[in-house]
């Protein structure tokens, strides 16, 4: 049996286009109705442009002949004129409108992704997966509207225009009706072929696309290129850009080939039927069926009739098909499953217990945190030590409700954090991250982050600024608090300890409970790092505190010591008690004493 792979399920075309009217309605009701209306009207205004051709042919041929008055003739000229006004009126209105909702519904559907983003776990942001899912959704929402628009265009344009055609051809003799048909049928399953080739085609082609996005920035971003100039990568990223590149391109040309081929063919056979059809109309015309007037109007009208509906099947259908599978992935990462943790209750401060936690990441073998307990006392600080990679910076996300575990439990005064929602999980926390940001706007902005609208007296900002051991008068800081923090716009950039004693500062800003610092100071000079960490000992006496980090010196100031090895917690205890044990922490001290030429004392 064919396996049905997880998100690959297939959203019809008309469910998607239900799904994104909605959208665009909300985002411009009267514009959107407006303009349906309007191309309703357009549509029909090109039918009746012909029939006022035809009556104008008639009525020429009718003066020549004195049967019909020169002012009857004048009168057929002056109306096939009206009519032509009228329909580029009409085609100006109609080709203006969409843009404007365009702009509303773009706005709507960026919304859209960026809230569906807040209702995802974090950990969805650690599943490769997940990622090309929201790759894939952003370039989704850029076709979401014009595809909504092809749609529409071909029920409130072409389909009126084709009724009013269909009927006019079908009163002067049923057969010409036929021609609507016989163009229609086999270019309108061409682009059924298409829809399916150019569906498949963004499916093969969004992992390529994510790695060439991501070798193209290696190579000129401010971030990266440095680093790949001195140590001479840039050659091997631009091969690597290039290889993508060429797959891509290679994955596209043979799609194209391959819809192109097919509709070719269909195209040879509705020009067939095109060609019968005027046949038919002669065969007509010297039987006396039609008039002169009918055949020139008809003659003219199946040739616009044809590139009419080449314009709707190659050109819109084909923008459809062709965005059929951008709009599929972009209405999948809509439905991808959301934290079940929305609007639930607030837990309040207390103690912090973690009862056999385990927690592997998305994809990734084995256990990053394998059965850990642990308890948090409510105003404890904690430090958390070991080697690189024994599960640090994953015990503390656990610990802070940014992950939930795979298996076992951490509760927050005694209420799981699975069922607790984010606002109320980290109403009370800060936290200075192993790998911060560096947010390119003005100091006090990067300080104040987390309650900017509140606005921030610049005594606690020089408070939080002390404590990090970071002051604004600093000449690194030209224009004080407001020092634009970034080349791009015009500003200054920071040494990285600088930057993160703003980062530092922006986590003792935020009032908290609860605070997680993991490796804040890596990049600081340890007398300084003695420093930051002996003011935060000061302020953190009555919160909660986890500190992670591998200067075994400053751990000294926590009120318990937590020792990870290979994603268990092997021990657990004051700095007394742990260096008096044969163990990991000993091993880990003794080890940093030496680097530090400290003498080593005898164990034990
Ligand atoms: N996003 C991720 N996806 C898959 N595995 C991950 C991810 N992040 C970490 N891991 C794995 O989980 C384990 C624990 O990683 P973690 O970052 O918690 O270690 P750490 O103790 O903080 O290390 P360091 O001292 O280097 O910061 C490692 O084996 C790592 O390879
Ligand atoms: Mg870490």
């Amino acid at each position: 049996m064919k396996e049905v792979k997880e998100g690959q399920r297939d959203i019809s075309i008309f469910r998607a286009l239900w799904k994104l009217l909605a959208v665009m309605v909300k985002a411009a009701p009267v514009l959107f109705i407006v303009d349906i209306v309007l191309s309703v009207f357009h549509g029909m205004s090109w039918g009746v442009e012909t029939m006022m051709q035809q009556r104008f042919f008639d009525r020429a041929v009718g003066m020549a002949g004195g049967t019909v008055s020169f002012w009857r003739a004048l009168l057929a000229l002056v109306g096939l004129g009206l009519a032509n006004v009228i329909c580029q009126v009409l085609n100006g209105i109609c080709n203006f409108m969409p843009m404007v909702v365009e702009r509303r519904a773009g706005a709507r559907l960026s919304a859209a992704i960026h809230e569906k983003i807040a209702r995802l776990e974090p950990a969805v942001f650690d599943d490769t997966k997940r990622l090309e899912d929201i790759n894939k959704a952003e370039e989704g929402k850029t076709h979401a509207f014009w595809f909504v628009e092809n749609i529409l265009s071909i029920f409130d344009f072409y389909l009126p225009y084709f009724l009013f055609m269909g009927w006019y051809l079908f009163s002067l003799k049923p057969i010409l009706a036929a021609a609507i048909l016989i163009v229609f049928i086999p270019t309108a399953l061409a682009q059924v072929i298409r829809t399916k080739v150019f569906s498949h085609l963004e499916d093969v082609s969004a992992p390529q696309r994510r790695k060439y996005e991501y070798y193209e920035s290696c190579i000129v971003d401010r971030e990266y290129f440095k680093e790949t100039r001195l140590l001479g990568g840039f050659f091997y990223f631009k091969k690597l850009y290039l290889d993508t590149l060429d797959c891509m391109q290679r994955l596209s040309y043979k799609a194209t080939m391959k819809s192109n081929l097919f509709e070719l063919a269909m195209r040879l056979l509705a020009v067939g039927g095109y060609c019968g059809i005027l046949f038919l109309l002669y065969d007509a015309l010297m039987k006396g069926e039609v008039t002169v007037g009918a055949f020139a109007a008809v003659f003219h009208s199946v040739g616009a009739l044809y590139a009419i509906m080449e314009e709707v099947v190659c050109g819109h259908m084909g923008e459809v098909a062709k965005s059929a599978g951008a709009i599929r992935n972009f209405l999948r990462f809509l439905d991808l499953e959301e934290s079940t943790r929305q609007g639930m209750q607030s837990a309040g401060w207390g103690d912090i217990v973690l009862e056999n936690v385990c927690f592997s990441y998305p994809d990734a073998p084995g256990e990053a945190v394998h059965n850990v307990n642990l308890t948090l006392k409510r105003g404890e600080t904690l430090a958390v030590v070991g080697e690189n990679g024994s599960g640090k910076s994953t015990l503390i996300r656990l610990i802070s409700g940014l992950y939930t575990p795979s298996s076992g439990s951490v509760r927050h005064n005694g209420i799981e954090t699975k069922s607790l929602s984010f606002a109320s999980l980290f109403a009370r926390t800060s936290a200075v991250f192993q790998k911060y940001q560096r947010y390119q706007m003005t100091l006090e902005e990067n300080i104040t982050i987390s309650a900017v609208q509140k606005g921030s007296g610049e005594k606690e900002l020089n408070r939080v600024c002390a404590m990090a051991g970071t002051d604004a008068a600093d000449p690194a800081f030209p224009e004080g608090y407001q020092t634009m923090l970034s080349r791009e716009f015009d500003g200054v950039d920071l040494s990285g300890g600088q930057w993160q004693r703003v980062a530092i500062a922006r986590g003792f800003f935020r009032d908290h409970d609860l605070i997680i610092l993991d490796e804040p100071t890596a990049a600081i000079d340890p007398y300084e790092e003695t420093q930051i960490y002996n003011r935060f000992a000061e302020i953190s006496k009555d919160r909660s505190a986890v500190i992670v980090t591998h200067r075994l010196g400053s751990v000294k100031l926590a009120d318990r010591i937590a020792v990870m090895k290979e994603g268990e917690l092997v021990q657990l205890g004051t700095h007394e008690e742990l260096i008096a044990q044969e163990g990991e922490y000993r091993r880990l001290y003794d080890a940093q004493r030496q680097w530090y030429g400290e003498e080593q004392q005898p164990a034990g």
